[in-house]
């Protein structure tokens, strides 16, 4: 999705993937500062690994404590850190690496604009409490929703992130557990449904697909989950995770050319590469 877009907004740039042993992150990140790369994304482990590693943290870096997007920057004659493609003519006195973070805004962008769903004052259902589920239930917590469930296989994960977000957003209320009645919104955080033979992450005899409204999974491979392929037939709106992948890229991409990104391109070079 990267390359199309970067075809699209007529850039000579290029993306590539390039796969680094955790052990080996501080001299990739020095590498590519001294290479004076346009910027980088990170992936797991690496997100939280890079807390550390980077001269700079965007707030978006603080707030989830995890780096998805580098952008390396110069400084210029008047001491202003700039993106380093924009030093064309005169080299910068130094060079630094700032951290970002642009997934936690993709999931609420991708449950707007894919599953129709504003936040504010929602009750919600959330499933799976590890690395991805936490980030999820810190950003829903963030969007004022009404009520939030908690679930994971490991009651301790779930009970640690309720009190982190008890701390954060006193307003919400917090539960363990399954709700009673309707939800506006079941989100699966966990990895049940990557795998053909999965069963569904959560407990039919606990909560009904019906008392959901909208059911997304942060899955996107494959397309239909069999929570999906459920809760279609429950009669749920529902969306998979394909979005949230493609605005952390749009942002990132933002964030490297200080231009809007080419979206519908991206959307549809990752349908591509993914379901053919
Ligand atoms: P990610 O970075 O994708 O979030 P993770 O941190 O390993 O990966 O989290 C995986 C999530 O899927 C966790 O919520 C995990 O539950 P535990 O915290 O109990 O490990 C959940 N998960 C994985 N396999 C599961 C299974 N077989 N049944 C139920 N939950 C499972």
């Amino acid at each position: 999705m990267q390359n199309a877009a970067i075809a699209a907004l007529g850039l000579n740039w290029c993306y590539l993937a390039f796969e680094v042993r955790p052990e080996e992150l501080r001299a990739a990140l020095a590498g590519a500062r001294a290479m004076q790369f346009v910027g980088l994304n990170l992936t797991v482990p690496h997100k939280s690994l890079a807390m550390d590693m980077v001269d700079a943290l965007d707030e978006s870096a603080r707030t989830w404590r995890a780096v998805n997007t580098l952008r390396v920057e110069g400084r210029d004659r008047n001491r202003a850190w700039l993106p380093i493609h924009q030093f064309t003519h005169e080299p910068p006195d130094k060079v630094r690496l700032q951290g970002f973070n642009t997934d936690a805004d993709a999931i609420v962008r991708s449950l707007r604009e894919d599953a129709g769903l504003e936040l504010r004052g929602k009750r919600v259902l959330l499933l799976g409490a590890g690395g991805a589920g936490g980030v999820a239930a810190l950003k829903v917590a963030s969007e004022d929703v009404a009520e939030l469930f908690l679930v994971n296989r490991t009651p301790s994960k779930a009970a640690s992130i309720a009190a982190e977000i008890r701390r954060r957003h006193p307003n919400v209320r917090i539960q363990l557990g399954y709700p009673r009645g309707e939800v506006d919104l079941a989100m699966n955080a966990t990895s049940l449904g990557l795998a053909p033979n999965d069963p569904l992450p959560l407990d039919e005899q606990q909560f009904s697909l019906r008392q959901a409204r909208t059911v997304y999974d942060m899955i996107y491979r494959p397309a239909e989950t069999p929570l999906l392929r459920a809760a279609k037939a429950a009669g749920c709106r529902t969306a998979n995770g394909l979005g949230m992948l493609l605005y952390q890229g749009a942002k990132a991409l933002e964030i490297w050319t200080g231009r809007p990104a080419p979206v519908e391109v991206m959307r549809q070079a990752l349908k591509k590469n993914i379901y053919g």
